[in-house]
């Protein structure tokens, strides 16, 4: 059952899911909600009790289901609504809570209200979209898609006007100056909320308006709206969520909370980069600068951290120098790039080395917000760059050593997508089943990270306090709250490295390491002495040992 607490947020851990990748209960080789009931049991068991899911909703599937046709249909690859308020109660039962997309900038052009709307200009749909007689309104705002869209702008010939879209030219946006729109987004959310999912995720949240002379992003037009969407939340439901969807700056995606009367949460874009900068650097520099730079949140707000998901790992958040180190550093090869991102998965960025598998999942962990584990990155799983658009990390879930990965009993041409082949992530060894049977697997290695991080509520909703150790490659922060400190200490180096801190201040107690309960030499008034081994990391309690 659900816990009665409105913050409930701040001490999830979320699983990512793309249910046409997890697992097919009708083996028509795409995955699907009754699938993803049966595999609840396997998300509680590792110790998620957040679900988020990628959208299931009617579409033509050209991007990804971001391309909705009908916001209240379930896509029939993916089973019917009964079949989702049944997985909704299933997950409720168990204490999982559930996320799904709200996409509100834009529909598939497929969409009844466009195809009204581009038949006749007297259409009362009409002006549900933004339309223009020219293509140079708005000249300000970016090119999103840059591997695909030349322009924001796309002539319809049966309208006889440009249509205004941010990403796909398949993806008109809608028109958040037309209040039929916004009436329509409340009672679409109102349908979802209503079945009693938990939150929602605020899709490409920063794009709703247009104003000429601006960018078009973070208007304040935008956030007029969201504080309106978020009283209708709050008037009608109780404890659900709002997720900013917002690729900004920190300072830009500050106002997403405004008051703690916006949204809930919010991505860190920037601070993933810089996460990997920090990894290939062996420096823990990038980390404590961004998150030096990120303003205070209002007290009921929180971040979301990720290392990777369904998109290109984005680059927009990084200096041009930045860019240029990471494309060489993780995408030498021009397939693993795309738009201004990277697109592959967290193992094979990682050199598939398990120690900096281990060391950023233990930073995703333990830096401040709520964080969010992508599909199969908990088994390594690989990915397939020779796919196209992003589906190099939408690849089906490996489930075991089966015929297609035990993802689905269909003939493995059916499939809809490739099981990964590629011989340093072969699925017969890279899968759910195998590591379960394996006590030092990743699989396992992370089953105890989040326990160990469920335990600690700390993790979730303390302080952070950076150290500064006279070695460059060792980030140390406190974790504070009334009942408990924890030092996170780690070694960003490939090599041994040994530093000191001053620990002073705790002189007296002991540095428990959580993981196998461990004491350390008592603190006192003189500098602490670490030593690590390759990218090693410590989680320890500072306490008195009784
Ligand atoms: C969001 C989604 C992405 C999608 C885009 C357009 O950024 O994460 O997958 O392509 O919106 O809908």
């Amino acid at each position: 059952m659900l816990t009665n607490d409105p913050f409930w947020y701040k001490d999830a851990i979320i699983y990512q899911v793309s249910i046409r990748s997890f697992f097919d209960s009708n083996g028509d080789g795409n995955g699907d909600i009754p699938g993803l009931t049966q595999k609840l049991d396997y998300i509680s068991w590792l110790g998620a009790n957040t679900i988020w899911l990628l959208p299931f909703y009617q579409s033509p599937l050209k991007d990804g289901g971001y391309d909705i046709s009908d916001f209240r249909q379930v896509h029939p690859d993916f089973g019917t609504i009964d079949d989702f308020q049944i997985f909704l109660d299933e997950a409720h039962k168990r204490g999982i809570r559930v996320i799904t997309e709200l996409i509100l900038n834009h529909t598939s052009d497929q969409h009844f209200w466009f195809q009204e709307a581009r038949k006749d200009r007297n259409s009362p749909y009409r002006d549900y979209y933004v339309w223009s007689d020219t293509d140079a309104r708005y000249s300000d705002a970016r090119i999103i898609f840059t591997d695909t869209e030349r322009s924001n702008w796309t002539w319809d010939h049966d309208a006889g006007q440009y249509f205004w879209h941010r990403f796909f030219s398949h993806q008109p946006d809608l028109n958040y100056d037309n209040p039929c729109v916004q009436q329509e987004m409340k009672d679409i959310l109102a349908f979802w909320f209503d079945m009693g999912v938990d939150g929602m995720r605020l899709d490409a949240v920063p794009y709703l308006y247009e104003r000429e002379g601006t960018n078009c992003e973070n208007l304040p037009e935008t956030h007029a709206f969201l504080k309106e969407l978020r009283s209708f939340l709050d008037e009608n439901w109780e404890n659900r969520l709002f997720l900013a969807e917002a690729n900004q700056w920190p300072d830009d995606v500050r106002p997403y909370f405004g008051d703690g009367d916006e949204c809930h949460m919010a991505y860190h874009f920037p601070v993933m980069p810089r996460l990997y900068i920090a990894l290939r650097k062996e420096q823990r520099r990038p980390i404590v600068d961004i998150l030096c730079q990120t303003p205070d949140i209002p007290p009921s707000c929180q971040w979301c951290m990720f290392l990777r998901n369904h998109d290109e790992l984005t680059l927009e958040m990084v200096s041009d120098d930045e860019r240029d180190y990471l494309y060489n550093e993780y995408a030498r090869d021009p397939r693993m790039r795309i738009n201004i991102g990277i697109r592959r998965r967290l193992a094979p960025l990682l050199d598939n080395s398990r120690r900096r598998i281990e060391l950023m999942n233990a930073l995703l962990f333990s830096l401040p917000g709520t964080p969010i584990i992508y599909y199969g990155d908990e088994i390594g799983m690989g990915d397939n760059i020779y796919l196209g658009d992003r589906d190099a990390v939408r690849t089906p879930m490996q489930w075991s050593g089966d015929r297609n990965a035990g993802f689905s009993r269909c003939d493995p041409q059916a499939l809809c997508q490739p099981i990964v082949r590629d011989p340093i992530y072969p699925y017969e060894a890279v899968n759910v089943e195998t590591q379960e049977r394996l006590p030092t697997s990743l699989l396992w290695w992370m089953k105890r990270a989040m326990a160990v991080r469920n335990e600690y509520p700390v993790f979730g909703r303390g302080s952070i306090r950076f150290l500064h150790p006279e070695n460059e490659s060792i980030l140390a922060f406190l974790r504070e709250d009334a009942d408990s400190r924890i030092l996170v200490i780690a070694n960003m180096s490939r090599f041994a490295q040994a530093t000191t801190v001053d620990l002073s201040e705790f002189a007296g107690l002991y540095p428990v390491d959580l993981f196998g309960r461990v004491a350390f030499p008592e603190i006192t008034e003189y500098p602490y002495q670490f030593t690590f081994g390759p990218h090693n990391f410590f989680w320890f309690e500072l306490r008195s040992v009784d």
